[in-house]
């Protein structure tokens, strides 16, 4: 689900998402570790970054490591004393990602659960100031569902690849990977807790401030 580069996408990584040399390892160590390179771009990192920056936000959740790329633009962008959780099922990408955040020097602020996101999410206690979901999108529902007891209001939800590839507005197209999207997103929209944007950043990027309980 990452869309081919351009010349405007590598102008504005070029400008506003510059990697330092952590970043561009882990997101080319994609490759030669055989990781699918299914992970954020540039350009969404620093706006997530930037995001979270922005609400002082000292415990986030990620769901869905992979080798940590996402993981490493959020962590450098928490407050100080801040705490990055992040789930990952599989226990090859969650060793990837373990050295991909020592190599970076965010170990210290990170903290990887290997565990099924479902159950690794119902365990752990809010509140947080913001939850970055970026796992599988089937049981996008129920992350939904569980995001709503860890969430504090005036924190921030995220969810990647809201186009799916585009397949999103394609009446034709379905799986249950569209559908789980579809329905997430037909509840951000319909959902007055939430103030809900989309951020047309390569695969589209959904960002929710919670306003209510
Ligand atoms: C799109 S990748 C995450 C990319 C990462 N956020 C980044 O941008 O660098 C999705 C990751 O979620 C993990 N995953 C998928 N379904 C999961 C589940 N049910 N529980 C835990 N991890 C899951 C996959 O193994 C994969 O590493």
């Amino acid at each position: 689900m990452t869309a081919e580069p351009s010349p405007l996408a590598e102008y504005l990584a070029a400008h506003f998402a510059p990697e330092d040399a952590a970043l561009a390892a882990v997101r080319t160590g994609h490759r030669d570790a055989d990781l699918p390179t299914i992970h954020i771009s540039a350009a969404e990192g620093a706006i997530l970054q930037m995001l979270i920056r922005l609400l002082g936000a000292r415990r986030v959740l990620e769901v869905g490591t992979l080798g940590g790329y996402s993981g490493i633009w959020l962590a450098r962008g928490l407050a100080p004393g801040g705490r990055l959780i992040t789930i990952e099922g599989d226990e090859g990408h969650a060793a990837h990602a373990r050295a991909a955040f020592e190599r970076a020097g965010v170990a210290d602020r990170v903290d990887l659960r290997c565990g099924e996101a479902r159950d690794t999410m119902a365990s752990l206690d809010g509140p947080f100031d913001a939850i970055f979901l970026d796992a599988d999108k089937a049981p996008l529902p129920e992350y939904l569902d569980l995001s709503l007891r860890l969430l504090r209001v005036g924190g921030l939800l995220l969810c990647d690849n809201t186009f799916m590839d585009g397949r999103i507005a394609d009446p034709d197209a379905d799986g249950a990977d569209l559908r789980g999207m579809r329905e997430f997103n037909r509840r951000m929209a319909a959902d007055r807790r939430f103030t809900t944007a989309v951020i047309p950043v390569r695969d589209g990027l959904l960002a929710a401030v919670r306003v209510a309980p």
